[in-house]
């Protein structure tokens, strides 16, 4: 699927009805455009407003508003996939909640296998091309 910024909040709806996991993986080089699309996901799944940026923190956690719980990871800070294990992150994929991961590759030996992986790639300024698989 390609899709631009004017098509995003369908791409969300799309990836949320036909996700086969909880558990989003989100690859793509920087600025292809993975929390773009978790902002817009979350906002799909009904979450007001984010309140901090994961730039400044390895995992946000948002809460919609049916008292759904997202957390959204960025690892590309992680030097080393033991810090994982320090943040606790093998108990969050245990709880059935939503859980978007940017810079899976961080963290290759603690992901579930039958997770749900997307890959953004930039096809030009403002186009993306998403792959689900
Ligand atoms: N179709 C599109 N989808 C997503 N972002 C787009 C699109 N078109 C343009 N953009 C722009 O591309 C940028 C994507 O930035 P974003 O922070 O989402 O990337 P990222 O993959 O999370 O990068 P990083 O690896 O640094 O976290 C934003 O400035 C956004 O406005
Ligand atoms: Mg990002």
């Amino acid at each position: 699927m390609i899709y631009n910024l004017s098509e995003i909040e369908h791409i969300a709806k799309t990836i949320i009805s036909s996700s086969k996991s909880n558990i989003l993986l989100f690859y793509g080089e920087m600025g292809a455009g993975k929390t773009t699309l978790v902002k817009s996901l979350a906002k799909e799944l009904g979450v007001q407003e984010t309140a901090s940026s994961p730039t400044f923190s390895i995992v946000n956690e948002y809460i919609s508003d049916n008292n759904k719980v997202l957390y959204h990871f960025d690892f590309y800070r992680l030097e080393k996939e033991e810090e994982a294990l320090d943040l606790g992150f093998e108990e969050y994929l245990t709880q059935g909640d939503w859980i978007f991961i940017e810079w899976p590759e961080k963290i290759t030996s603690f992901l579930p296998l039958n997770a749900q992986k997307i890959t953004i790639t930039t096809i030009s300024a403002d186009k993306r091309q998403l792959t689900l698989h």
